[in-house]
């Protein structure tokens, strides 16, 4: 059998594409991981993620396209792929009546993984769960939940993982908990293939592809992206700020705004002479005093910007 690659990226794709019949899941998706990166691909609701993970764990055939994943071919050896990676799929389900203990040898033996007490034990121990392994599934929390999702998708020690949207529903304290479990699990050498809908989660993966529509509009590190944000964004700080929005809304898309609490967010592709009018519009009814200061993009922030700049194209 042949072993896989070494040399090569962990996973790489050329045009890869997924129709239903008329419907675009994923369109001519060009991916490039390495070995030991974590890749998240962010996007908004029906943006293709999932179709992009299972695209890539074999488990769905491309209409469209071609792709190696750990120097296998994903249309043709995805028996290969399917037995070395891991897959923590958006809607995994654990067996309630089962104990932890008892899910975890369950998915060891579905990957046929022998002598898997060990190996076991360190999972519990790394997600903390060691003193509930009695406990049954359906009586964890849900953020215990989902690290044993996880150390279920570790038993069989995979060199690669694709999680799909592993902390979505997970309350801030235990989604905090996971990630220092993710970066434990990125430090014995494993490769995270993530999705997320959380802004914030994208910024600690080392790169991440910007989807929308089935399609990766934007690649690169947090950083890249935000630095890829084109013109500037003004923190608008006035005495009614939902009012202010509202009247700002008649001239400008909801692309260009984003209201806080006590201040708005006003993007520009032009720069100061449209804040000027910005300004102006305010002021002239009776909105002012109007503040303003410069502020460095957040990644929702480019997101947006990039995302409205590739529609208007
Ligand atoms: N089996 C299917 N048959 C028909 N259309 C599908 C199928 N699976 C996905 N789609 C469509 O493909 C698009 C992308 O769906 P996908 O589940 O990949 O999005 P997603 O980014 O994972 O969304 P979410 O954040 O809601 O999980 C959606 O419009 C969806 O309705
Ligand atoms: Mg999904």
């Amino acid at each position: 059998m042949k072993s896989p690659a070494t040399d090569r990226p962990i996973i790489t794709t050329e045009k890869l594409s997924r129709h239903f019949d008329k419907a675009v899941a994923v369109e001519s998706l060009d991916l490039s991981v390495d070995r030991g990166e974590m890749y998240g691909l962010v996007g908004p609701d029906g943006a293709g993620k999932s179709t992009a993970i299972r695209l890539l764990c074999g488990i769905l055939k491309p209409t469209g396209g071609s792709g190696t994943v750990l120097g296998f071919d994903l249309v043709r050896e995805t028996e290969q792929i399917k037995g070395r990676m891991g897959y923590l799929s958006q809607n995994f389900t654990l067996y309630g009546d089962l104990t932890v203990d008892e899910n975890i040898e369950f998915f060891a033996d579905l990957h046929g993984v022998k002598g898997f007490q060990k190996r076991r034990d360190e999972l519990l121990d790394f997600t903390r769960l060691t003193p509930f392994r009695r406990r049954l599934a359906q009586s964890l929390s849900g953020g215990m939940k989902k690290k044993l999702a996880l150390a279920c998708t570790l038993i069989h020690t995979p060199d690669l993982i694709f999680l799909d949207e592993p902390s979505t529903g997970v309350d801030p304290v235990s989604r905090g908990e996971f990630w220092n479990i993710l970066s434990g699990i990125m430090e014995q050498g494993v490769t995270i293939f993530m999705t997320t809908p959380y802004l914030d989660e994208a910024e600690r993966c080392h790169r991440i592809g910007l989807m929308h529509k089935g399609r990766i509009f934007m690649t690169g590190s947090p950083e890249e992206v935000k630095a890829a944000m084109p013109g500037q964004i003004y923190n608008i700080e006035c005495p009614t700020p939902p009012a202010a929005y509202k009247a700002l809304r008649e001239f400008w898309p909801s692309t260009r705004l984003v209201l806080y609490g006590d201040r708005l967010h006003f993007w520009t592709p032009e720069g100061a002479n449209e804040l000027d009018k910005a300004r102006a519009c305010l002021e002239e009814r009776g909105l002012g005093p109007v503040r303003h200061s410069k502020v460095a993009p957040s990644l929702e922030d480019a997101f947006i910007a990039l995302l409205g700049q590739g529609e208007s194209a």
